[in-house]
């Protein structure tokens, strides 16, 4: 179980320690010792998400962490609410996943004045002022965007489905101002620059869901007279573009290839079908690592500013072998 130490304790040690970085925990939402963790989510956009927010609870109840969980639906009105709320439940740490990059810099520093620490987990903020938040774990989204760009230069010839010298892609972006959308865009954009045959023809929001996904692919499918790839921000969005696909008489991974990233369990599974060409994997899994970093910022033991996860990418032949162990 993770406890929650008293303020002199966490007195007590502040002084000694080299991080500083924040507040620490001197907060008070509970009678009993158990840390009290207020937890803002994004939403329920996508499997990923329904992992993620699964590994959150599941980790909480097995360490004995108060949760409480709410879940934005995607607005970040709804986080700053949430936020708000914690900070006057006195929680002990808070912790989100920011649905954009920007406009936290006011409840964050609420959060500070009330000397609540709060983790950053999944995506980050674009602040120029990192004392707002203890630490940062999520992936590097830039790097998961380059090895989809890089599996698309290597296999480029194979990518012009109609052997006309271009391989024309389009591009379902995440959410707009979400830190996966812009850094899988940038990571992407860099390494398809190696080949000048292929060209982001048209980009647009699919929100990270399977229906904005497959809406607009269906639009593609009708503006865009030569699709050789889609690049999908996260499998959900992927997964909607093989419906219009198939809608449109046409065969996904074979006609039009698909690159995706997330690497869930429906992704697997299309990808071992055939209907997708390679995924790149974002772990959801947080909920060890985020509990266990909950328990060191409430004690005000110094963490690492940055927690980066591990991933690995899939092809067809290794979504199969990965498919029966695959945990989400
Ligand atoms: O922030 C992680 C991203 O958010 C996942 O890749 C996507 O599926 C989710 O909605």
């Amino acid at each position: 179980m993770i406890r929650r130490v008293s303020a002199a304790a966490v007195g007590a040690v502040l002084v000694g320690s080299l991080a500083a970085c924040g507040s620490g925990g001197s907060s008070d939402a509970s009678d009993d010792d158990s840390i009290t963790m207020g937890f803002a989510q994004v939403g329920a956009e996508s499997g990923w998400r329904t992992a993620n927010t699964q590994s959150i609870k599941e980790t909480a109840e097995e360490e004995g962490v108060t949760l409480k969980f709410s879940d934005a639906q995607q607005k970040q009105e709804n986080q700053i609410k949430a936020i708000r709320s914690y900070i006057q439940q006195k929680v002990d740490v808070i912790a989100f996943s920011p649905v954009v990059e920007t406009g936290w810099d006011t409840v964050l520093q609420e959060a500070k004045r009330a000397k609540i620490p709060v983790i950053l987990t999944d995506r980050s903020v674009d602040s120029d002022d990192t004392s707002l938040y203890e630490t940062f774990l999520g992936s590097d989204f830039v790097l998961e965007g380059e090895k989809a760009g890089d599996w698309l230069v290597e296999n480029a010839d194979d990518a012009d489905t109609d052997k006309n010298g271009t391989i024309n892609v389009v591009q379902l972006e995440g959410t707009t101002g979400a830190a996966p959308a812009i850094d899988r865009a940038e990571g992407f954009k860099e390494k398809i620059a190696a080949d000048p045959r292929i060209e982001v023809t048209a980009s647009q929001t699919g929100d990270f869901t399977r229906d904005g996904g497959k809406k607009v692919m269906e639009s593609f499918l009708k503006s865009q007279p030569d699709i050789d790839v889609v690049y999908a921000h996260n499998d959900d969005m992927g997964l909607g573009a093989i419906e219009a696909i198939e809608a449109a008489g046409k065969k996904p991974g074979t006609d039009i290839k698909i690159i995706t990233v997330d690497a869930v369990k429906d992704g697997m599974t299309a990808l071992a079908e055939g209907k997708i060409n390679f995924i790149v994997e974002c772990n959801p899994l947080l909920g060890p690592q985020l509990m266990d970093l909950a328990e060191k910022v409430v004690a005000g033991e110094e963490v690492p500013e940055r927690v980066v996860t591990e991933e690995t990418t899939f092809d067809q032949e290794q979504a199969k072998a990965a498919l029966p162990d695959r945990q989400y």
